[in-house]
């Protein structure tokens, strides 16, 4: 088990285009870190440079104790899983899962049983005779994860692993990957756009935004106590009403926001009233969009549900001690 820290890495193009202006960031070892944000925002950049695909501008890498900034990808002792996970459409699993030992002039034996241990990590065992194409979506990306299991890399990297999938078999691979990193224990950086991905899976979100980062902590830490309007913004779902002008300085802020499931709502009165224009009925629980004059669109999110109609009125008011508010683009202190 290795820790990643990376201190003033940055990443401009000869154009003159600055991706990455100057990052400092400490990965514990052993922990799963999710490095989340918008499409962009130089996620894929910044993996792709501590795997070595991609040179730096400036500043270091370190993988444990090795400043690795400019070593080959073969000699940094990681292993990256793409989206798009290329497998040997005329190899079998067993021969895809073991292909990288192969190269590597390993021992016949040696590449059996590191096959038939990753195999039996991700349950392909069965499956180690066939070809990918008999093979369903999840099956294939775990293939892929077994070619990198084989490797025994210190710190494993995955950009955005599950996006081709489909939204079942994503969720049931985010337990897959979280059970494991339980078993091996290894560094993981995990790079997605998906929120959902971040708060379920990571033990320390990375939230980047146009090359910075914006807040480093745990999920629920994050969630509670956003520092910026960027990261209240992103995380969560559906996302948090923010607000700025009148509503805002009627709170002594310039950026309130208050999430859905901090809205309540409710018929007879409240602070904003609010007249429906649209409800979504998820089963479990019910969201509710609802316009308050001179302000703008309310999302609710309420559990179960919710009797009410389009184009009633409602009233909606912040649960106290759950709202957010922003000066300066930063967190006030409540
Ligand atoms: N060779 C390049 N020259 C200039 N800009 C590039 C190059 N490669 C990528 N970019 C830009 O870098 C930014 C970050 O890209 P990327 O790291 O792929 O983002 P993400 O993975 O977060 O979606 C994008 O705006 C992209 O257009
Ligand atoms: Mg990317």
């Amino acid at each position: 088990m290795h820790d990643v820290r990376l201190t003033q890495l940055n990443k401009s193009y000869t154009s003159g285009v600055t991706i990455i202006p100057s990052l400092d960031l400490h990965i514990p070892a052993g922990s799963f870190t999710v490095l989340v944000g918008p499409s962009g925002c130089g996620k894929s950049t910044l993996l792709r440079m501590v795997a070595g695909l991609e040179s730096v501008s400036g500043g270091t890498i370190h993988i444990g104790e090795r400043d690795v900034t400019h070593l080959e990808p073969a000699e940094r002792g990681i292993a990256m899983v793409f989206q798009s996970y290329a497998l040997y459409p005329h190899m079998t699993v067993a021969e895809n899962i073991g292909f990288g030992l192969t190269i590597a002039k390993k021992p016949k034996a040696e590449i059996d049983a590191a096959v038939r241990k990753a195999a039996d990590v991700l349950q392909l065992t069965h499956l180690l005779d066939r070809t990918p194409k008999a093979l369903s979506g999840g099956q294939r990306q775990r293939v892929a994860i077994g070619r990198a299991i084989v490797r025994n890399p210190a710190v494993f990297l995955f950009d955005e692993p599950l996006s081709n999938l489909d939204a079942s078999l994503r969720g049931q691979m985010r337990v897959e990957l979280a059970d494991l990193h339980r078993s091996i224990g290894a560094t993981m950086i995990y790079v997605t756009h998906d929120q959902v991905e971040a708060m379920t899976m990571a033990d320390q979100i990375v939230v980047l935004n146009k090359g910075h980062i914006e807040q480093v902590g745990a999920p629920m830490d994050l969630y509670r106590q956003p520092l910026t309007p960027f990261v209240a913004g992103f995380l969560g779902a559906p996302s948090m009403n923010l607000f700025q002008g009148e509503l805002a300085r009627g709170m002594g802020c310039d950026t309130y926001g208050v999430r859905p499931e901090h809205l309540e709502i409710r018929l007879d009165q409240g602070r904003w009233p609010a007249t429906v224009h649209h409800i979504e009925h998820l089963g479990a629980d019910s969201v509710v969009y609802a316009d308050v004059r001179d302000v703008g669109s309310m999302t609710v999110r309420a559990e179960g549900e919710l009797d009410v109609r389009v184009g009633q009125t409602v009233h909606l008011s912040p649960r106290a001690g759950f709202d957010h508010r922003f000066a300066g683009g930063r967190r006030l202190a409540t």
